[in-house]
């Protein structure tokens, strides 16, 4: 019996009928352009979160955690629905609403994602959850499809307004791999993405700064671009090259230029860094990696002063390259970096944080890893 089948057997008294597992991700590079249109390439971390369900023969829906084992949440399938208040369930109960589901549930969920530093693990709860509807249900959507409805989820019922990303890599990772996805369609292509046989090794930084999305920040970023957008009569900033964008300076504000900017250099460095990785050429996607992490900080304007300190002493450490990830105003930071100098790096990464008087960071390391899948079915 796994942990989770056993957490639900304790909370239940009966045993699941599926159990779904979506992993966090860690963006290599492509920020902020998801919602642009744009081109990402992410990777799946191994932390994931686990869903495990079964049918009820009513109308209720009950929801518990495996970090909060006294809580059980009861709704009933017809007061599910946006505005409906609450905390994280709202994460389950959106894609359950965004599914469509018309069967009672009982749903256990064991997250193993970093909370809150910038690894998706909003993202890995509501693609587990989706995950095991879709199969449990037979629902038979496909994995373009998962992942509009628990972008739904988190937009329209959460109340977030992130992009399409977070949740295509946890619904379409494959272990080894970087997804190229192309945000327009959600067309992907697998990309090796091999540290470990190159002696490179990815060390994921945990600021501990706050990261929320909801803090108004990101929802202006994207204003920002659909102002552009309507006010250079494209359809989106993937339509832009920065020819074009410098000879429509006059049109846009200063910072509606900068926005822009980010958008059409970081599109083009996705496509730089596929090329490198191709060509095993680390060297250049460092040096892509750290251009990202500029255009993040100067034009974009969604870094913060721990995710620059992570970021300046990984590189000072020696790091082939280092930029933040995610949405930015905290979170975490990557740094592509010689595994034999991780020790360095942390020690490196450890005393810039303590003289700048932030608190510790955290680091972790993941392999590309695989996407959502179910773990366990019929018993
Ligand atoms: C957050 C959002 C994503 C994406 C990134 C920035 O993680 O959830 O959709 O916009 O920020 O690249």
């Amino acid at each position: 019996m796994s942990h989770i089948d056993r957490i639900f057997v304790d909370t239940f008294g009966y045993s699941p009928e599926i159990i779904a597992a979506a992993p966090g991700r860690v963006n290599l590079i492509g920020e902020h352009i998801d919602y642009s249109d744009g081109y990402v390439l992410p990777f799946a971390i191994s932390d994931r979160t686990f869903a495990a369900m079964s049918i009820r023969p009513d109308r209720l829906v009950r929801i518990a955690s495996a970090q909060r084992r006294n809580k059980i949440v009861t709704v009933n399938l017809d007061d599910i629905k946006p505005g409906l208040k609450g905390e994280w369930e709202r994460y389950a109960l959106g894609v359950i609403w965004a599914m469509g589901v018309k069967e009672g549930l009982d749903v256990m969920i064991d997250g193993h994602v970093p909370l809150g530093a910038g690894l998706s693990s909003s993202a890995a709860l509501e693609c587990s959850v989706a995950t095991a509807l879709n199969h449990l249900l037979s629902l038979g959507f496909d994995l373009q499809t998962l992942a509009r409805l628990t972008q739904k989820a988190e937009n329209d019922y959460v109340g977030v307004p992130c992009g399409i990303m977070d949740q295509s890599v946890s619904l379409m990772a494959q272990a080894g791999f970087a997804l190229l996805l192309d945000c327009r369609d959600l067309t992907s292509r697998n990309v090796s993405f091999d540290v470990a046989s190159n002696g490179l090794e990815l060390l994921i930084i945990d600021t501990q700064a706050h990261h929320s999305l909801t803090d108004g920040g990101y929802a202006r970023r994207r204003q920002s671009c659909d102002s552009v957008v309507a006010k250079l009569s494209v359809r989106s900033m993937r339509e832009l090259s920065l020819e074009k964008l410098s000879a429509s300076k006059d049109l846009l504000s200063d910072v509606e230029f900068i926005r822009a900017r980010h958008a059409v250099t970081e599109i083009s460095r996705v496509h730089s860094a596929v090329e490198a990785l191709e060509a095993k050429n680390f060297t250049e996607l460092g040096q892509l990696l750290n251009a990202s992490h500029a255009s993040l900080r100067d034009d974009y304007d969604v870094s913060c002063p721990e995710l620059n300190v992570a970021v300046d002493a990984s590189i000072a450490a020696g790091a082939l390259g280092a930029r933040m990830v995610g949405g930015g105003f905290g979170g975490s930071a990557i740094a592509l970096i010689n595994a034999s100098t991780t020790v360095d790096t942390i020690h490196s990464v450890e005393s810039a944080f303590k003289n700048a008087g932030f608190k510790a960071p955290r680091f972790f390391t993941s392999l590309p890893s695989q996407g959502a899948e179910i773990m366990q079915r019929g018993l």
